[in-house]
């Protein structure tokens, strides 16, 4: 039998249970439903519109549902049609007339919107500690790494030489930045839809406010038709969490390319790579390939509720049950890629020889090789035609810049000296670029030290 059987006899044909019930996915929200049940009773017991003996009775009752369900001693009963219905009916089948009257005042629609809002807070700061997690294990890793050269690469082409510390806090700071956007979110999603009724307000005396202090929400919405329609909040999340995904779908594929046989930059830990079922020498990145391929699902779940709410007038409409599980599912892809990444990271084994090779080979000191002539006094576009010439030369001649000797050197321009082989030297090239934010190892040291002081 339905809550709203009133109307229509409520006994509906099972084919409309099958699209209409979300209890098979709104059940998680068990502890938030009841929880804000909690605070709205309280409420109602304050200003009078229930007695403080009702009240009570309400309060205890949803408390032992409460504790039962998490024990295990109460199971959710699947066959209702969301959990707002079968935390109602449990309560007044414990507790009698005074569970009837929790629902004073109150629609599931302001219900819904204040549930959702809960969980979606609680997630948010679940991923925040994941996403700091992942960002301390940058850190670590990074500060073993500050003197080791890799290329920098632009178009994917050997650029300028930079240090994988240095590479690796590039990844932090997208993740500081996607924490902040969460917890900025976060701001936003704690105000009370609760007093909105099913659109219009309610005629009781409600005490807002109260409720948001009790729950621990930083106000209360100032429209009831908004109050009970909005879904910003979760679309602002949803984005927030696409941009997290992108970008460790962007680290995903550093790590795919590094782990191959071209690279060779890492190395996966055995317990966290795959094998192939017919090609005994694979050892495959399934770990960063899935994290990829799981982005695209977190887009999606963005998409659809952008799309659901595409032209949806005011106020609240079924359509915005849909919410839900794209939310749900957003949140699960994050927590699990989230999870993975700091681990796979702290056991993977860097090849600093590879990665050192990598850089020699690729005259990506060309740049400070032109600078070396513009401290010598050589306008920079001569330097750098120069210097152009050279990496031809080296090229024809299967050489690098670093074997050339000081003789082909000087045929090329005569401000070249010994000192040439010390300003081009990799290592150098890095510590020079002494600026904050830039590669030199102090200044990594820096960024690390500033994003560790982030993490709190
Ligand atoms: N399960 C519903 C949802 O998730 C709860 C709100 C139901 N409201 C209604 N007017 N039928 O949106």
């Amino acid at each position: 039998m339905k809550l709203w059987a009133g109307r229509t006899g409520g006994d509906v044909d099972e084919r409309l249970s099958a699209i209409n019930n979300s209890i098979g996915f709104d059940s998680r929200m068990y502890k938030q439903d009841i929880t804000g049940s909690i605070a709205h009773a309280t409420m109602l017991g304050k200003v009078g519109v229930i007695t403080p003996e009702e009240s009570e009775q309400i309060v205890a009752g949803l408390k032992g549902i409460l504790s039962d369900i998490e024990s295990g001693a109460l199971q959710i009963d699947m066959t209702c049609e969301d959990i707002h219905t079968f935390v109602e009916a449990t309560l007044t089948a414990r507790i009698g007339t005074a569970g009837k009257k929790l629902h004073t005042a109150r629609s599931r629609n302001d219900q819904v919107a204040l549930d959702i809002r809960m969980y979606l807070a609680d997630q948010i700061d679940r991923t925040v500690d994941q996403a700091k997690d992942l960002v301390s294990a940058l850190c670590d890793v990074a500060e073993g790494h500050i003197e080791t050269v890799m290329p920098g690469y632009t178009h994917l082409q050997r650029a300028q030489p930079v240090t994988l510390g240095h590479y690796l806090m590039a990844y932090a700071q997208m993740l500081l930045r996607d924490i902040d956007r969460l917890e900025d979110c976060k701001a936003r999603t704690l105000i009370l839809p609760l007093g909105s009724g099913a659109l219009a307000g309610t005629t009781y005396p409600l005490d807002r406010p109260y409720v948001a202090e009790l729950l621990g929400f930083n106000g209360i919405s100032m429209n009831s038709l908004d109050g009970v329609s909005d879904r910003d909040f979760a679309l602002e999340l949803l984005s927030d969490l696409s941009i997290l995904m992108m970008h460790l779908s962007r680290f995903s594929e550093e790590i795919c390319l590094w782990n191959s046989w071209e690279f060779k930059f890492v190395t996966l830990a055995d317990n966290f790579s795959t094998g192939s079922s017919i090609m005994p020498q694979k050892k495959n990145p399934d770990i960063t390939e899935l994290v990829r391929g799981k982005t695209g699902r977190v887009y999606g779940d963005l998409m659809t509720l952008l799309t659901a709410m595409k032209a949806l007038p005011l106020a609240y409409n079924k359509d915005m049950q849909e919410d839900k599980e794209a939310l749900f599912d957003a949140i699960d892809t994050v927590d699990l890629s989230l999870s993975v990444l700091p681990p796979m990271l702290r056991t993977a084994t860097f090849h600093p020889e590879n990665m050192k090779k990598a850089a020699a080979g690729g005259f990506i000191n060309a740049t400070d090789c032109a600078d070396y002539m513009v401290k010598k006094g050589v306008p920079f576009r001569d330097a750098y035609g120069v210097c152009g010439r050279l990496v031809r030369y080296c090229v024809e001649q299967g050489k690098t810049l670093e074997t050339l000797t000081l003789d082909e050197y000087r045929q090329f321009s005569p401000v070249f000296d010994a000192d040439v082989y010390q300003a081009i030297d990799l290592l150098t090239c890095v510590s020079q670029r002494d600026i904050p934010g830039g590669p030199a190892p102090r200044r990594v040291l820096e960024t690390i030290a500033h994003t560790r002081q982030r993490l709190g």
